[in-house]
């Protein structure tokens, strides 16, 4: 099965700058503007519980102002599922959260917090937003996502992403052929399959491969990126090797 393979922008670090002077610039929409223009097909935002980059106010305008559906990850507190319920967007991605951490660091334990999980799950969906839980490619969480009734999983590669900088090309492969598992597991079972995390240009093409994911959410490159050669051409160049990726394995199938 191979199908088209969307690139959702994560636009939180255009708000981690601003956020290092407070004011208005650099602005989120406008970075989620020029994604549109350069090939994104979806524009995601961490509203984190302790607002280090994203804000209320980024949240509203992003879910007013921009054409592309908005994915808002999440954690999964009662704050947050009543901050989607009002403004409704497109998809919500559950993502554990601590303060501590500098990023979201591993996957939500989907099958260890199953009643948590549970009513929240059931209450976005009611709400007709598409909830996608963030777990770690591992069989059990995609099962317990099933059992929780999330259409979509998002598969953690951040480390797989980590060998390819340690240059440890045995758990390189050993990392990615989880992914594929992974990947083919969900995909077999009827979820939708995306994967994100300290994806870039250089680690990309594995990922991007695998015919069973439909999404690929890439944000921390693409903004440090942007900085060298601009937003669009960051974009482009990504959606580009993603396209070239996906079409090369197509035809080597
Ligand atoms: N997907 C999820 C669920 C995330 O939490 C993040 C980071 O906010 C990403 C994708 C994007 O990761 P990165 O910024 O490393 O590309």
């Amino acid at each position: 099965m191979s199908q088209i393979l969307r690139l959702g922008v994560n636009i939180d670090h255009v708000a981690t700058i601003r956020n290092a002077r407070g004011g208005a610039h650099p602005d989120p929409v406008k970075a989620a503007r020029i994604a549109a223009a350069a090939g994104a097909d979806g524009i995601t935002a961490h509203l984190r519980e302790d607002r280090r980059h994203i804000t209320d106010a980024d949240i509203e305008a992003l879910a007013r102002d921009i054409d592309l559906p908005l994915n808002l990850e999440m954690a999964a507190t009662d704050e947050m599922l009543a901050i989607a319920l009002n403004h409704r967007p497109h998809a919500a991605c559950i993502v554990p959260e601590k303060r501590e951490e500098r990023t979201t660091e591993g996957g939500l334990d989907a099958a260890g917090q199953h009643n948590h999980l549970s009513p929240l799950v059931r209450e976005l969906r009611g709400a007709r937003i598409r909830v996608s839980l963030f777990v770690e490619p591992d069989p059990r969480q995609l099962e317990a996502a099933l059992s929780l009734g999330a259409p979509v999983v998002e598969l953690h590669t951040g480390a797989y992403a980590h060998a390819v900088i340690d240059g440890d090309t045995a758990k390189t492969a050993e990392l990615l052929e989880k992914i594929r598992t992974a990947a083919a597991f969900g995909a077999e079972r009827g979820l939708e399959v995306h994967a994100g995390h300290g994806l870039t240009f250089d680690n990309v093409g594995p990922v991007a491969e695998i015919a069973e994911i439909a999404e690929l959410n890439i944000g921390h490159f693409l903004i440090g990126e942007a900085i060298f050669s601009g937003l669009d051409s960051a974009v482009r160049r990504m959606r580009g090797l993603m396209d070239q990726a996906r079409s090369a394995a197509g035809k080597a199938a």
